[in-house]
């Protein structure tokens, strides 16, 4: 469905995140028809472009970082029409007055700041002091928001100095992943699951994020943030709280919001014994330290730990949380464990194999349920683990590839919806959380335990499961 026409700014606009990801999402949103000629696009940042250099830039963008196979020429030609650019100086005057001209008072803004967070409060500023901020506009921010409670809650008062709530977009991007999205459709759209999902049926709860990628070419940024703010405190969080919540009375944005958010509320502190901490290490200069430049650095890169939702559907139900840098390969899931059937009357039958549903994020989403089903042919009542096995390519051939999470983002900024973007509420509770984690490790000066590249963590996190009589699923095969 075509949405009205909107001017969208970009701060940051030659950056890497734009080149890879904004500018080919609204490519690709235009191409397939969603934006009416009179949309503009206005790219802006420091460097001193004109018009027809920024549309270059931006084709030159499609191309490389565009999908394979939809980025003809006709088309990138028709699209950097909708472009513009203005060069502004965030901490300073210039341009801003040339911007504000370039808008149109009579259709929705988005300024999406594409940008270091440390230039956040200053834009924002800007547009604000310039007269560009209506009641029609709409500021897009990317992850980190703030770096602790503190910072976050300065950052959230800077932006409600000048935007209502309703008018601030803060993006997770892992909430835009198909599949992330599914595990509502699945739980909130099927009788099935809803009636088993707490702690009388499910024993725990996996969710792990692996990568196989290490922190080359970020290493500065990510050492100051490690594996708990740069992933836990944010997308394992959002998957926790979507897995977790309980069933919001309506699909709106403040109602599935808010019951996020008393799921952060419930988590319990997480005491030290209950974290695993690592460090990849490698040979030739290739382990963490030398990616981050500090040959001191006693920042995670992995991280595991047992999260406890103190209320009543979850009490004694476990969730554990694995992320962490190159492993053994990328793979991002949710695995469900139910209990084991309460008696057992296959007596002599080897095991039961417990049914776990797992809600696969990244490759091949879909979804697999483990049932245990008799062995077939001769021999006996024996039992074997077999999967229900659905990768939605290949149930739903006809659906057309997976939408990236940006392209849905960005149509959802425009559209004006805010279900899949986090609340400034919701931001700071996960920082109240995790900040006394954090404190803790310096405090009692702990160091992460070092891990190979390409396995599957240190030893202290498969510890931390066998402790519980309990094992990770394995990361890759
Ligand atoms: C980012 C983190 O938010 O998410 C990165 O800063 C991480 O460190 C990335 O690599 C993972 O995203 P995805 O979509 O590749 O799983």
């Amino acid at each position: 469905i075509p949405v009205q026409p909107f001017d969208l700014v970009l701060f940051g606009a030659t950056g890497d995140l734009a080149r890879r990801k904004i500018l080919p999402s609204l490519f690709h949103r235009f191409q397939i028809g969603q934006f009416s000629d009179d949309t503009r696009i206005i790219g802006s940042s420091r460097a001193d472009l004109d018009r027809p250099e920024f549309q270059e830039l931006t084709a030159a963008a499609i191309r490389e970082f565009g999908q394979p196979g939809e980025t003809n020429e006709a088309d990138i030609a028709a699209f950097i029409k909708l472009l513009d650019y203005v060069a502004v100086d965030a901490r300073g005057d210039g341009g801003w007055a040339d911007l504000g001209q370039h808008l149109r008072a009579d259709v929705t803004r988005a300024f999406y700041l594409s940008v270091a967070p440390s230039l956040f409060t200053d834009i924002a500023d800007r547009l604000s002091a310039s007269g560009m901020v209506t009641a029609e506009s709409r500021i897009v921010l990317e992850k980190p928001f703030g770096h602790d409670l503190a910072s976050a809650r300065e950052l959230n008062q800077a932006l409600r100095a000048h935007f209502q709530e309703d008018q601030i977009y803060r993006i997770d991007h892992y909430l835009g992943k198909e599949t992330v999205q599914n595990l509502m459709a699945l739980r909130f759209a099927n009788s099935l699951f809803e009636p088993l999902w707490n702690s009388s049926h499910i024993d725990h709860v996996q969710i792990t994020v692996a990568e196989s990628i290490g922190v080359e070419g970020r290493g500065e940024y990510y050492d100051r943030s490690g594996a708990m703010r740069d992933m836990v405190q944010n997308h394992l969080m959002q998957l926790l709280c979507l897995t977790a919540m309980e069933p919001p009375a309506r699909f709106t944005p403040n109602a599935v919001r808010d019951e996020k958010v008393k799921v952060i509320e419930a988590l319990d502190p997480v005491a030290p014994d209950d974290i695993a901490r690592g460090q990849y290490r490698g040979r030739n200069g290739d382990s963490y330290r030398e990616h981050a430049g500090n040959p001191d650095s006693t920042t995670e890169s992995f991280i595991a730990m047992k999260v406890q939702v103190a209320n009543w559907r979850w009490a004694g139900t476990p969730f554990y949380l694995r992320t962490g840098k190159c492993l053994r390969e990328r793979v991002s899931e949710i695995a469900v464990y139910f209990r084991d059937p309460p008696h057992n009357i296959f007596e002599g039958a080897a095991g039961v194999h417990g049914n776990v549903l797992v809600i696969r994020l990244q490759p091949d989403e879909g979804i697999t349920l483990r049932t245990t089903i008799k062995d077939p042919g001769p021999g006996g009542m024996r039992l074997t683990g077999a999967n229900l096995d659905m990768t939605f390519a290949d149930s739903l051939p006809d659906a057309g590839r997976p939408q990236d999470a940006y392209e849905r983002l960005i149509m959802d900024v425009i559209r004006g919806n805010q279900t899949l973007f986090m609340r400034g509420d919701e931001v700071e509770a996960a920082w109240a959380w995790a900040d006394p984690i954090i404190a803790s490790w310096a405090d009692s000066e702990t160091v992460p335990q070092r891990y190979d590249q390409g396995g599957s963590g240190p030893e202290d996190s498969l510890l931390l499961m066998h402790r519980d009589g309990r094992r990770w699923r394995s990361i890759g095969d």
